[in-house]
């Protein structure tokens, strides 16, 4: 028998706590299978609900052995999702809960409330995770103050806050805050140290905690940390409130990080790094994750959301600020670019499938399942736009409003929009259609010329998604500059408002028909449509001034080139290769951003884009047809690309920062093409060489692509066989570059090697998820790759739900393809559902993609 289907959670059903909390004292004595953890809740009525009533708290999975109002026991006895206390049974006024609840932290193995890493308790309460820990009103808009006594042998033990004393056995948290921020840490760890004064003068310890050994791989974190700190007080005039803040690393988490409030939780590879373990994208990454974590403190902790189906108004609003932040540290203009490359992989493909959802999503069942790339990276592009719309004075005074006004808040989008609207004296109500819509709307273009007017006829239209049949238009922001035939600008930038379905813009008094650059910095989240040669495209390549634009025409060059070679087996043509070459060979330009200009669409990309076009994609036609261009670009570029490899080559020692990464990227994407030509004997040499994991793991790739990565990756094992976040590499890597016939046989094969530990989040991710990264191989026509992944879900599901319902979105494309490779990802979507004991969070994933 299965349970009754899960209920839905709506936003409409929002009400007001009918309590709110003053205070929480909370007593851990901490034990791996027997941990009790005594509350002190001080209780009102919320005055802001007529009738409180009876007192309901959330509680899952705990062993109530007392509780207590204003000292006096109640029998109280706990359902499966928390308590009741009727209100015959309390005071009327203000009144003290208290409560003594046993816990088994060894045995939690979802990762959520208060689990065991290594030895070392930490805990995990975003969303709904305090409601293991103990009996709470788990919701963010119930804000308190807390006070921690953590009780156990082991050395180090923290928790929000400042400490009390001197042994850090006590914390106390002043700022009000919900409860999925509360954070605690117990073990042996070690620090790397460092203090940071605050613009007004305050002097805050800060401290990276990690296992013995890894001290030596903070560094990197820390001068970001800093650098976070510094830049929140410059551009956003946020300063930091507390006299301490740490950040632990561990190794078993669910997600990439926690902004828990002075005590920030982080997935140990967004910690660490030294040159000889780390690559340049995971130095990029580190720094943005910790600026993001950071940054919450004040988007997201000071000013939190009033429920969760607000979260893009911490999530969107924090990334939009690390996303400044990198640009800011690094460049913009590939910061953006990969913002943008990052968006299409997938927020575009989460909005064009059965998953999609708008950025506020209306209900839920499982909210875990909404920590998506729609609520974050498309929450980012609303921000984004709504910069663009303002401009930068109105965004400072709209965000100096919003601090202001909600500090200590609990808020929500109507109270985000509310602050640009009274700061900027913009109506916002038809923009707000951009948090409750679902799906990437399309922008199509016509044009007419008649000599000295040019005219841009803009016309929007947005697809169905589920639950949203027909779609409004939303207001998109076309930034716009006109070229001349000879590449200089006609017209600057401006900013054209489409807020109908369609509209026309005229540019007059033009001496020529100009050649337009739309949808420049990709200024609006919408897919572009607008046909367009060869011979235009690769112009743009050579002389758009607006850096993603010009990114943007060789992608669509190479995407017309690969589309012509899947749907008519036509042969490259000269235009793509000579514009690329042109490009390879302008020294003005950042190496990093000729790298991303030399990468071809993904092949999920080409599937998504055939689809769209109508066309019913084949994974294996796609990756054949990339691998063939691949092999001529490498052909005909081979005397750049080793011109390249040679210059790009960086002396002395290694170093992250952003030119030389530039260069190496630069020189590692020559390579990948050289690999085509000279059998891997450079790829090889460099492999020997490396004395960086960037260049190490460069060439493993270059040498993996071309089939001929074998011995590489067996010394690459032998050599890092006791690093476990290498190894991860090690392991996604192999069957991210197989061959598509090889990929399904190489991963069975993984995941009987001895270090396949299935139960780390990390270690299943980079086996299992590395998979559907190998699109060709994973939709191998057997059905063999649906299957492999669809087992492990199965097999991972009970264990952590959380985890396991995320990797499912491996399946959400299933739509998309022929119909044996849709029977084949149903049957195993069916499969999945069918299985006994299916957890809520698996059961809604599956359920939304099969209905
Ligand atoms: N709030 C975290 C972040 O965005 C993400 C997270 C969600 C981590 C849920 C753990 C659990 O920074
Ligand atoms: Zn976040």
């Amino acid at each position: 028998m299965k349970d009754a289907a899960p209920q839905a959670i709506h936003l409409s059903a929002y009400t007001p706590p009918a309590y709110l909390v003053d205070s929480v004292a909370l007593t851990f004595r901490l034990h791996p299978t027997a941990t009790r953890v005594l509350s002190t809740v001080r209780f009102r009525p919320n005055p802001a609900h007529p009738e409180p009533g009876d007192l309901r708290l959330d509680g899952e999975g705990l062993m109530l052995m007392a509780a207590a109002i204003d000292g006096a026991p109640v029998a109280a006895t706990p359902d499966a999702s928390g308590v009741t206390i009727p209100a015959g049974l309390l005071p009327g006024g203000a009144f003290e809960w208290t409560a003594e609840v046993e816990i088994a932290p060894q045995a939690n193995t979802a990762l959520e409330g208060l689990y065991m890493s290594n030895g070392m308790y930490c805990t995990q309460c975003e969303a709904e995770g305090f409601r293991k820990i103990t009996f709470y009103p788990d919701r963010p808009d119930v804000m308190a103050p807390f006070r921690v006594r953590i009780e156990s042998d082991l050395p180090l033990l923290m928790s929000n806050g400042n400490p009390v004393d001197a042994g850090w056995a006590e914390w106390d948290d002043p700022h009000p805050k919900p409860s999925y921020l509360f954070a605690l840490v117990a073990g042996d760890l070690v620090a790397h140290r460092d203090r940071f004064t605050t613009r007004s003068g305050r002097d805050v310890a800060l401290n990276i905690w990690v296992r013995p050994g890894d001290e030596g791989r903070c560094a990197f974190a820390m001068e970001a940390l800093k650098r976070s700190m510094h830049w929140d007080e410059e551009v956003y005039a946020r300063e930091y409130d507390l006299d301490i803040f740490n950040i632990v690393a561990v190794d078993d988490f669910n997600m990439g990080a926690m902004e828990n409030k002075g005590l920030n939780i982080f997935n140990s590879k967004f910690v660490l790094a030294a040159p000889e373990t780390a690559t340049d994208a995971d130095f990029e990454r580190i720094e943005a994750i910790i600026a993001h974590e950071y940054f919450h403190n004040w988007t997201g902790n000071r000013i939190t959301c009033r429920d969760w189906f607000q979260l893009s108004l911490k999530e969107g609003l924090t990334v939009f600020r690390d996303q400044q932040f990198s640009g800011d540290m690094r460049s913009h203009a590939v910061k953006r670019i990969e913002d943008v490359l990052n968006l299409r992989a997938r927020q575009f493909r989460e909005d064009d499938g059965p998953l999609a959802h708008p950025v506020r999503p209306a209900s839920y069942v499982e909210i875990n399942n909404f920590y998506t790339a729609t609520v974050y990276e498309k929450g980012a592009e609303l921000i984004r736009m709504l910069h663009l719309l303002v401009g930068s004075e109105g965004y400072k005074a709209a965000l100096d409003l919003y601090f202001d006004r909600h500090d200590g808040q609990a808020c929500t989008i109507e109270d985000w929009l509310r602050v640009f609207e009274d700061a900027t004296g913009r109506d916002l109500a038809q923009f707000k259609r951009w948090y409750e819509q679902a799906g990437t709307p399309r922008l199509a273009v016509a044009e007419d010329w008649d000599g000295t007017t040019y005219t841009l006829t803009l016309r929007q239209h947005t697809p169905p998604t589920p639950g949203q049949p027909e779609k409004t238009p939303v207001p998109i922001p076309v930034s716009v500059g006109l070229l001349s035939q000879d590449g200089g600008e006609l017209r600057a930038t401006t900013v054209l408002e489409l807020t109908a379905a369609e509209q026309s813009f005229a540019f007059e008094g033009l001496p020529q028909r100009p050649i337009p650059s739309i949808l420049r910095g990709f200024s609006a989240p919408v897919i572009l449509e607008r046909a367009s040669t060869a011979a235009e495209r690769a112009f743009l390549l050579a002389h758009d001034t607006d850096p993603f634009n010009k990114f943007e025409a060789g992608r669509a060059l190479a995407r017309d080139v690969l589309t012509g070679m899947i749907t008519d087996g036509a042969a490259p043509g000269p235009d793509h290769l000579d514009a690329l070459a042109r490009m390879l060979r302008d020294d003005g330009l950042d190496p990093a951003f000729r790298a991303l200009a030399l990468g071809l669409p993904s092949e999920d990309n080409m599937a998504q884009s055939l689809h769209d076009a109508g066309a019913e994609p084949d994974p294996a036609a796609i990756h054949a047809a990339r691998e063939r261009l691949t092999r001529e670009m490498a052909a005909h570029l081979e005397p750049v690309l080793d011109a390249l490899y040679t210059d790009m080559a960086q002396p002395g020692p290694f170093s992250p920062a952003p030119r030389a990464a530039g260069c190496r990227a630069l020189r590692l994407a020559a390579l990948r093409l050289l690999a085509r030509v000279d059998d891997g004997a450079r790829a090889e040499r460099l492999f020997g060489e490396a004395d960086n994991m960037t260049e190490q793991l460069g060439a493993l790739a270059a040498l993996l692509e071309i089939g001929a990565g074998e011995a590489a990756a067996a010394a690459f094992y032998r050599q890092w066989r006791g690093d476990r976040l290498v190894l991860d590499k090690w392991f996604a890597l192999q069957i991210a570059r197989a061959a598509p016939e090889r990929a399904v046989a190489l991963t069975r094969a993984l995941t009987g090697h001895a270090d396949f530990d299935w139960r780390n989040p990390n270690r299943f991710r980079a086996v299992i998820g590395a998979l559907p990264a190998n699109a060709a191989g994973f939709h191998d026509p057997s059905g063999s790759g649906y299957r492999l992944v669809a087992d492990w879900l199965i097999r991972l599901d009970p264990l952590n739900p959380q985890t396991a319902a995320r990797m499912s979105t491996a399946f959400d494309t299933w739509r998309r393809y022929g119909p044996q490779r849709q029977a084949l990802m149903r049957a195993e979507l069916e499969r999945i559902r069918a299985t006994d004991g299916l957890s809520r969070d698996m059961g809604e994933m599956v359920g939304r993609m099969l209905d």
